[in-house]
């Protein structure tokens, strides 16, 4: 599914939440392919009320090291993307030293659990403000650079298996993926006349340190017919898909393979979906 090594080359690549897990790994594959690399990330707790190991500075220098050992230049910074003239201001000077902008991987986010009537205002702000308006808040950022620079582009946001279907125990995870599944519609339709292509991209069970089986086990144990929305995946019925895998996604959807391919959710889910 992956375009060709080098597919793109000459272009410019900004990824949110590229510390560690799926965001390194959508850097590191897509300067395999050719493209310089702005990336942003918190690289600290997104709030009290998200309860797995937060990303590290140490682990944005890594994925800075992996990029640069492709062969590609990389812009690294820590930031918030809820935070406006953080996420402006590393867009401009990502243009300014690459000189153009041509994909965005929207992919920093954050997860929590605990059911819709029982969750707390910062559970809720937390999830929604990171997952939904931040992602709003990149690509707000990002288009204007790619219109300007008219050489069309690739939007991949990072929805989730959670944006097409219900997922009990994190209805304000679900709602934040849901809204952008609809950005991401809504932008197709509005960057369609400047080439710019928008996708999400919708991933099931990936092995990251957001993934807390604890976690999970403990609403299961509570509410066991919550279980029945968590379903194994045809194609790999025990345990996680590996960051890499969802990278051929990205990749595909980045270059020029897919650019027939806008405003479409693309579940990576081994067929999960389907039960
Ligand atoms: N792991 C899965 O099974 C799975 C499934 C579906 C969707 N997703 C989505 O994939 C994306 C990547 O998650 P992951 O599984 O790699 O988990 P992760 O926690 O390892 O990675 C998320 C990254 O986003 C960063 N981040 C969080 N809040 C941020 C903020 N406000 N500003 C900047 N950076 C921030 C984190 O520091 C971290 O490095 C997320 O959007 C997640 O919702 C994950």
């Amino acid at each position: 599914m992956s375009g060709r090594e080098g597919s793109l080359r000459g272009r410019v690549a900004f990824v949110t939440g590229a510390a560690r897990a799926q965001g390194r790994a959508h850097a590191v594959r897509l300067a395999r392919e050719g493209a310089d690399i702005i990336a942003l990330d918190l690289c600290a707790s997104a709030s009290e009320t998200v309860t797995y190991t937060p990303a590290t500075p140490e682990d944005l220098s890594e994925t800075v090291r992996l990029v640069e050992a492709e062969g590609r230049k990389i812009l690294a910074r820590a930031g918030d993307i809820r935070d406006d003239p953080t996420v402006r201001q590393l867009v401009a000077d990502g243009v300014e030293q690459f000189g153009r902008l041509d994909i965005v991987v929207a992919n920093a986010g954050v997860l929590g659990w605990g059911r819709v009537w029982e969750l707390s205002d910062e559970q809720w702000d937390t999830v929604i403000g990171v997952n939904l308006t931040g992602t709003w808040r990149t690509l707000r950022a990002a288009i204007p650079a790619m219109i300007e620079a008219g050489n069309g582009g690739s939007l991949i946001v990072v929805s989730s298996s959670a944006g097409l279907k219900a997922t009990p125990g994190n209805g304000h995870y679900s709602a934040s993926k849901f809204g952008l599944t609809a950005l991401t519609n809504t932008l197709a339709i509005e960057l369609g006349e400047y080439g710019i292509r928008v996708n999400s991209i919708h991933p099931y069970s990936i092995d990251t340190p957001m993934i807390e089986p604890e976690a999970m086990m403990e609403i299961f144990a509570k509410h066991p017919r919550f279980v029945h929305s968590f379903p194994p995946m045809p194609m790999q019925y025990k345990g996680f898909m590996a960051a890499e895998e969802v990278s051929d996604v990205v990749a595909w959807l980045a270059g020029d393979g897919a650019g027939t391919v806008t405003g479409m959710q693309i579940p990576v889910d081994k067929g999960a979906l389907k039960y």
